[in-house]
């Protein structure tokens, strides 16, 4: 025998190597609130069912609160050779309370303990995550409804395409930010199943009630199947879909800030505080926030198919490769609560430059489709509308003359159905104005969305 907790049937130590190879003690630490919650729980309910006796629970339960102090004093000492989290507090408890400290793991394996904790990990990641999701969120809607009226050039292909208001913009982006919502909480509910009670594989002779330890641990229901309870990592690859798409998201949102804080657009200003300067070039300030938002969505993407990718033919049940889940899912955790928290002070801070915005969208013709729909309000047949406009186009190209900017007889050499109404809806506030219906960018449409946003977070 050798000195480990499993060493009974081995004959010779563990190679050096081969012990710091195979200890995950290193990162998987960062689980010990969520593996001692766990065994508090898998004790009580022990002492409920018969197997262990109160003073027995008693004296886990206090043990296991001291080492949590200890550990969050910075105070225990871990170690490489007891290979894991699990172990490294389960002998701190037996050098405490001593033969009890031996029987915490009955009717348990830590092939069900790891899975339990790292749900437990991503219940509390997910929740602090949905937080900050929602400042962002709320900070989104509160910045559209302020920028209802503001117009902006619309883009399709990057070319300046018809004339929006910011606020739309805006709400826009808080769409993705609320589909990305219902994928997090859709998540949750796949995470917040117990695996705890399928022991090793197969479950436990132990007469344990699954039902006590799920309750005690706050999960919806005790997983149906030990062999898939312990193999399942499912969800951490569901929750990093989630980041990845989220993160996607960003990243749109962050290139567009990019490109609006450059002096070619100069669409907004972000305060100095979310940015930094050149250490050769004195007249620079540089947009790291978005830009480090748009570079972190790829080591996330990273992540989704490491994690796919380790999960692939794994047979049935736990196999060690799963060890591998910890460091990915951690940094998928950390990256997105840190760019949800740097997009959620940032956002609400932008500085719309309004006449930079509003000259760009009349410079570009925007207007364009609104006079090929006056036209065709005039009895036009669409296809004549889109080639008169044309014409008047090339001929503000060659003038250096916006649509709006062009008199009535100027106009009227393209169509002579053209009278001094076409003013209205050449303007860009009637440009605007006039896509007024549900999801349109009319600003009474903005501000009810904004509203109707609001209302939508606010029963969440
Ligand atoms: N450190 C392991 C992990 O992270 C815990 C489970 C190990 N189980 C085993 N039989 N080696 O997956």
């Amino acid at each position: 025998a050798t000195n480990q907790s499993w060493g009974g049937r081995f004959s010779e130590p563990t190679d050096a190597f081969v012990e710091r190879f195979t200890a995950s003690v290193s990162f998987d630490q960062r689980l010990a609130a969520q593996d001692i919650r766990g065994s508090m729980a898998h004790a009580t309910m022990l002492a409920r069912v018969g197997v262990l006796t109160d003073d027995e629970r008693e004296a886990i339960v206090t043990g296991l609160s001291e080492i949590r102090d200890e550990i969050e004093r910075g105070e225990f000492q871990w170690s490489v050779p007891l290979e894991d989290v699990h172990m490294n507090i389960e002998a701190r408890l037996t050098d405490k309370i001593g033969i009890t400290g031996k029987k915490l793991h009955t009717g348990r394996s830590r092939n069900d303990q790891v899975a339990t904790d790292i749900r437990l990990f991503m219940r509390d990641a997910i929740d602090a995550i949905e937080v900050e999701l929602i400042r962002l969120r709320e900070g989104m809607v509160a910045l559209a409804d302020r920028e209802a009226d503001t117009i902006m050039p619309g883009f399709t292909h990057l070319q300046t395409a018809q004339p929006v208001t910011f606020g739309h913009h805006l709400l826009a982006w808080q769409e993705m930010l609320a589909r990305d919502h219902e994928r997090l909480l859709d998540c949750r509910k796949r995470v917040n199943v117990m695996p705890l009670g399928a022991a090793a594989l197969a479950g436990t002779t132990y007469p344990i009630d699954r039902h006590v330890t799920a309750e005690l641990l706050g999960f919806n229901r005790p997983a149906e199947n030990s062999l898939d309870a312990v193999s399942d990592r499912d969800f951490a690859i569901e929750f990093v879909s989630f980041a990845s798409i989220l993160l996607m998201h960003m990243s749109r949102m962050s290139e567009e800030l990019v490109l609006w804080t450059s002096a070619q657009f100069d669409f907004i200003d972000l305060p100095d505080r979310f940015c930094t300067g050149s250490s050769i070039m004195p007249q620079k300030k540089n947009p790291d926030v978005p830009e480090l938002v748009r570079g972190k969505t790829g080591r996330v993407y990273g992540h989704l198919m490491g994690l796919l990718t380790l999960m692939k033919s794994q047979p049935l049940a736990y196999n060690k490769d799963n060890q591998e889940d910890k460091e990915p899912l951690f940094d998928a955790v950390d990256t997105v609560g840190d760019c949800l928290k740097a997009f959620a002070d940032m956002v609400p801070a932008i500085e719309p430059k309004k006449v930079n915005m509003f000259e760009a969208a009349r410079k570009g013709f925007s207007t364009a489709t609104d006079l090929a729909d006056y036209l065709v309000r005039k009895g036009v047949a669409f296809r004549d509308a889109h080639e008169i406009v044309g014409e008047s186009v090339a001929y503000g190209l060659k003038e250096e003359k916006d649509l709006s900017e062009m008199s009535l007889d100027e106009l009227r050499q393209f169509s002579q159905v053209i009278e001094s109404d076409v003013f209205e809806v050449l303007t860009l506030e009637g440009s605007v104005a006039a896509r007024n219906h549900i999801g349109g960018t009319a600003p009474d449409q903005v501000r009810a969305a904004a509203q109707r946003a609001r209302e939508a977070l606010a029963v969440l």
